[in-house]
């Protein structure tokens, strides 16, 4: 099987047109932004802290916002109603842009990186599995899971939270989607992946990809990982074939029963592709939830509360999707207001592959377009003071009806949504509700490592006590 890293771009998706160089782009076209003449330093302090940067932006120059990277035309859009016409409205007059490309070297074709016409098909294959009606089994996996990882935290004093919250997510998508258990696996799918979402977010910029196939240990490193990851995903597939439980009804079960529609390749890719979405981004949520509800001792205290008073908890059973959904308001809140402020998806870059015109501005084909949830998710007029943690905003009637589309969109928004929503809020709903009902964590509040997702920095070390 070709793998990911030097399978190319299908030639059957819509041709990307050429990229705006800064030798062609009138001055008098340009929105604000920095000066096009430091365009090499802009590129270096993009890379160094991509969301402080574009933030950086966004409050000098506004909510539009223009400049080159890589001697290309980018436009930064920050406001609601913009969000809301590139992932939306528009969102047809756009393919994904840089990041993407790298990303492809990881997971191929998978349901995150292709494009049409491969991904509405693929998207309705995969689709079912994820509803929220059909999420009950899920759950009751999920519960068994995190309880069997967080009884072994009662004989310990202290927890690396983020590489426990990385190997319990793991187990969850592994043992939910794909009926195994995931656990020779999570040394090595770590190990490859810290590696690839490193270098998939480091090497983003338009040129860097020349240095693919060079000797530097750098990259040679990404290709490693991208090599021992596809391996992983191919020997998942094996073993679930040579066990004779295809037909069952979990997602690989699925796309193995539809053989006939989906290549053995493009199922390795949704499988890496699942992999890396499915447990990167929830693991964050919850190191970043339970690093903000250290500092804030009145929700940690109402989290609690609303632990105590879940009848499965003292059932000892799993609970039900809606159950969870209806019963969990603090939990909720908690996670929209971390998801705010530490969105595992901070941006969205996409490329537009026609002439289109936003809020009145003209966005020529080839131009690359950045909507970012960090920098939106900090807009002043729909969160007050926005940089402090407050978990009660989303608590206030009507709060979230009231906030105009896009300006909110930690999971994305249009065909390009999240496939997992409800699978990652019940996972993370339960995670927090059945910790807080159990254990009092402290620790030190994490530094931000923004790579491809909006990582704690370091393995986030939290004392435990346990209180029930
Ligand atoms: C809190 C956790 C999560 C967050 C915040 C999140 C966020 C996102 C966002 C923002 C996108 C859209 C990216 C873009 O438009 O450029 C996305 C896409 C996707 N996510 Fe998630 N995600 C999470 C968890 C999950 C889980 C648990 C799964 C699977 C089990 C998953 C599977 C996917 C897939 C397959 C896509 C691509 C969908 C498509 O293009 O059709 N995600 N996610």
């Amino acid at each position: 099987m070709a793998k990911p890293f030097t399978s190319p771009r299908p030639a059957e998706y819509a041709q990307i047109p050429k990229p705006i160089f800064k030798k062609d782009w009138f001055t008098d076209s340009l929105l604000p932004g920095p000066n096009p003449k430091l365009s090499d330093l802009q590129s270096i302090t993009f890379l160094a802290n991509t969301p402080k940067y574009i933030l950086k932006l966004q409050r000098k120059y506004g909510d539009h916002v223009s400049f080159f990277l890589s001697n290309r035309l980018f436009i930064g859009l920050f406001s609601p109603a913009a969000v809301h016409e590139v992932t939306v409205a528009q969102q047809h007059s756009f393919v994904k842009g840089v990041g993407f490309a790298r990303m492809r070297k990881v997971l191929g074709e998978g349901l995150l990186t292709n494009e049409e016409p491969v991904h509405l098909n693929h998207r309705r294959m995969m689709q079912p599995p994820f509803h929220h009606g059909n999420l009950d089994g899920y759950v009751s996996l999920m519960f068994d899971l995190v309880e069997k990882y967080t009884e072994e935290w009662r004989s310990k004093d202290e927890i690396e939270l983020a590489p426990e919250m990385m190997a319990l997510t793991l187990e969850i998508v592994s043992r939910c989607l794909f009926g195994l258990d995931s656990h020779q696996y999570t040394k090595a799918i770590a190990h490859n992946m810290e590696i690839a979402i490193d270098r998939i977010e480091r090497t983003m910029l338009p040129g860097l990809e020349k240095f693919d196939h060079s000797p530097i240990s750098y990259f040679k490193k990404f290709e490693v990982a991208s090599d021992n990851l596809a391996d992983i995903a191919e020997e998942i597939i094996n073993k679930r074939i040579e066990s004779n439980l295809t037909t069952s009804d979990d997602l690989l079960g699925i796309m193995l029963q539809m053989q006939d529609q989906v290549s053995t390749e493009h199922i390795r890719d949704e499988v890496l592709t699942l992999i890396l979405s499915g447990h990167e981004t929830t693991a964050n949520v919850m190191s970043w939830a339970f690093s903000y509800l250290n500092k804030n001792q009145k929700f940690r205290e109402l989290l609690r509360q609303e632990a105590l008073k879940q009848s499965w908890l003292d059932e000892k059973r799993a609970p039900t999707y809606k159950e969870l959904e209806d019963g969990s308001p603090i939990a909720t809140a908690i996670l929209n207001e971390t998801m705010r402020l530490a969105p595992p998806v901070w941006i969205a870059p996409r490329i537009a592959t026609k002439d289109v015109v936003i809020e009145g501005i003209k966005i020529p084909a080839g131009a690359h377009v950045l909507v970012s949830q960090y920098v939106t998710h900090r807009n002043p007029r729909y969160f007050p003071e926005p940089k402090i943690f407050d978990p009660n905003r989303w608590l206030a009637p009507n709060f979230e009806n009231s906030l105009p589309k896009g300006a909110y969109f930690a999971f994305g928004a249009g065909s390009r949504k999240c496939l997992g929503e409800y699978f990652a809020l019940a996972e993370a709903r339960l995670i927090l509700l059945m910790v807080a009902r159990s254990f009092e964590l402290s620790g030190k509040f994490p530094k931000p490592q923004p790579r491809a997702t909006y990582r704690p920095k370091g393995k986030v070390k939290n004392r435990v006590k346990v209180i029930n």
